[in-house]
């Protein structure tokens, strides 16, 4: 007799058949990183878009504006969040999210701490970009410019409107310091709220708005085959120049 009866015999009644039945017939996972898409989803995604007028406009503000209604539309959580990038005093860039707070023909506004990191960093290298990514919108935009600080009053009026926990964690907050434990911010909440009682609670002098002053902005459009569009805005004298760059 030949050893095979045996051995399937042993590997489908063992104790662990049932897992190894399993193992065998189990689709296989997802690749982690998503793959490209084939040839075939980008003439359907072509299809099913329709045509595709090309980025047109004069005034990047208007342009913006409108592209951020559109994400207010779509957008499920933050369609202001924007990745704020600027270098450290060893010129290693850092970024992180924010969120736009203001946006006029002068700039785009976000509120933070003086005393983080990235207030250090902005308060020696005065000068930062931007990233909006709309991920249902498949669009994208930059910008890049001077760095100012608001007004006092810019920056009051904006205080007054957040949530009072929201203000007394703005006292609170020691941020980007090292936090030994949950337990120390609750502890300074508790005694930030308790100091100011039932009273007003005023804007920290460390909490403070930064305007980017754009001198470029680019609008991002996905297209397919990766073949995406772009224009750019840079500033010329009181208005704007315009160029289109390869994807
Ligand atoms: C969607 C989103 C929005 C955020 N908005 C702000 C903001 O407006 N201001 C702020 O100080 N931190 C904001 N944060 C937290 C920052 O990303 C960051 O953790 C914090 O400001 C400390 O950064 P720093 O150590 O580089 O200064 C936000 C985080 C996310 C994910």
């Amino acid at each position: 007799m030949p050893n095979a009866p045996l051995w399937r015999g042993a590997l489908y009644r063992g104790p662990c058949a049932a897992h190894m039945a399993k193992a065998m017939t189990k689709t296989p996972a997802a690749p982690l990183i998503p793959p490209s898409p084939a040839e075939d989803d980008y003439l359907a995604a072509v299809a099913a878009a329709g045509p595709q007028p090309e980025i047109e406009g004069d005034d990047p503000f208007a342009l913006f504006a409108q592209w951020l209604e559109a994400a207010k539309a779509k957008e499920i959580n933050d369609p202001n969040a924007m990745c704020l990038s600027t270098v450290d005093a060893e010129g290693l860039p850092d970024a992180r999210m924010v969120l736009l707070k203001g946006l006029d023909e002068r700039g785009f506004v976000f509120y933070t701490n003086r005393q983080s990191a990235k207030g250090r960093e902005l308060d020696a290298h005065p000068r930062a970009a931007l990233t909006f990514h709309w991920k249902s919108l498949r669009r994208s935009v930059r910008v890049r410019g001077e760095v100012e600080t608001v007004s006092e009053a810019e920056a009051d009026a904006y205080f007054a409107t957040r949530a009072r926990s929201a203000q007394i964690g703005a006292w609170a907050s020691l941020q980007s310091q090292p936090l030994e434990a949950r337990l120390a911010l609750e502890t300074r909440i508790a005694r930030e709220g308790a100091r100011f009682g039932l009273g007003a609670v005023p804007r920290p002098p460390h909490w403070i708005g930064y305007r980017v002053v754009p001198s470029s902005l680019e609008f991002w459009r996905d297209r397919a085959f990766r073949l995406h569009e772009r224009l750019v805005f840079r500033r010329q004298g009181p208005g704007w120049r315009t160029e289109r760059l390869y994807p």
